[in-house]
């Protein structure tokens, strides 16, 4: 029996020891997460891209509705929301943070291309923490005042709600969203380039060529959609949304607050759906 079968290289056996395991598998599962939430937010960014639309007036419902309608008849929403949404994005957002401190950029004395983009990688993730927070509690409804109330999303009123979001001061649509877009698209696009690596599927340089000329083009997909959608609610007109539809603020001053009912139906007596 030769030694190799009995006694583990001296590699086999550092790799096997408990940290450096433990290190593998939650590398692994950043990377997963990372895979599970970008598809998500593919699909999420090409349902706002539908936003081009607008808001009607006709009495039928919006592409932007109907899709929005479609996700909040799922049974057990709640529950999909959370294994496939918040925990994947939590478990990478902290993991990911821990990558970010203790990554050593070695841009200075090696300025290559590559380089640049794992600086900007964890550069972006650092402008994602924020601007997820940002993004999902505004959502919510959990800022308090006038700006918080024009945040919240109303499930009913897709489209107007989302158009009010945009507008609801000059920084959210003109600095927050063009910087939280970009970034978002950026570290989707530059993460799945890495990740063909991570899992050993773009090993020579040929493959990572073809797989970085995908990316590039999901990159330039993902940021047109996202674009499409900002620009589209910015043109829009914001305006009160039907009583009934008016989501209840979390916020702190205004808990249990249903907001200002509409003064006046709109222009063609319609929902602004
Ligand atoms: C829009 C939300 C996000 C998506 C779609 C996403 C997706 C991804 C993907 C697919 C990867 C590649 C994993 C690999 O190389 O195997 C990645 C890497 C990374 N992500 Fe995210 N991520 C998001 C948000 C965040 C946030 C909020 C952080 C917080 C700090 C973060 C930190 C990182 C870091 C540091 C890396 C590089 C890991 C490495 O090079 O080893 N990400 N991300």
């Amino acid at each position: 029996m030769s030694t190799a079968a009995t006694h583990p290289s001296a590699y086999e056996a550092v790799a096997s020891t408990g940290p450096n395991v433990r290190h593998f598998l939650f590398r692994r599962l950043h990377s997963l997460t990372g895979l599970v939430f970008g598809g998500y937010l593919v699909v999420h960014l090409l349902i706002n891209a539908s936003l081009v639309e607008g808001a009607r007036h006709d009495g039928h419902p919006s592409v932007f509705q109907v899709q929005v309608d479609k996700i909040h008849s799922l049974p057990f929403l709640p529950v999909i929301e959370t294994v496939f949404i918040y925990l994947p994005i939590l478990f990478h957002t902290i993991y990911g943070i821990w990558v970010t401190l203790t990554g050593r950029p070695n841009v200075q004395n090696y300025p290559y291309g590559k380089n640049w983009f794992y600086v900007l990688q964890r550069a972006s993730a650092v402008v994602l923490v924020f601007f997820m927070l940002f993004h999902v509690l505004g959502m919510k409804g959990v800022f308090g005042g006038d700006v918080g109330r024009a945040l919240t999303f109303a499930p009913l009123a897709a489209t107007q709600s989302t158009v009010n979001h945009f507008q609801s001061a000059w920084w959210v649509g003109y600095v927050v969203y063009p910087i939280g877009i970009l970034a978002s698209c950026y570290h989707l696009a530059n993460g799945f380039w890495t990740a063909g690596i991570t899992w050993g599927l773009t090993v020579s340089a040929h493959a990572q060529k073809r797989w970085g000329l995908a990316c590039s083009g999901l990159f330039a997909l993902t940021l047109v959609c996202g674009l499409l959608a900002l620009v589209s609610t910015l043109r829009a007109k914001a305006g009160p949304l039907p009583a009934d539809v008016v989501p209840e603020l979390r916020g702190p001053g205004n808990i249990g607050d249903k907001g200002t009912p509409p003064a006046a139906p709109n222009a063609a007596g319609s929902q602004a759906r």
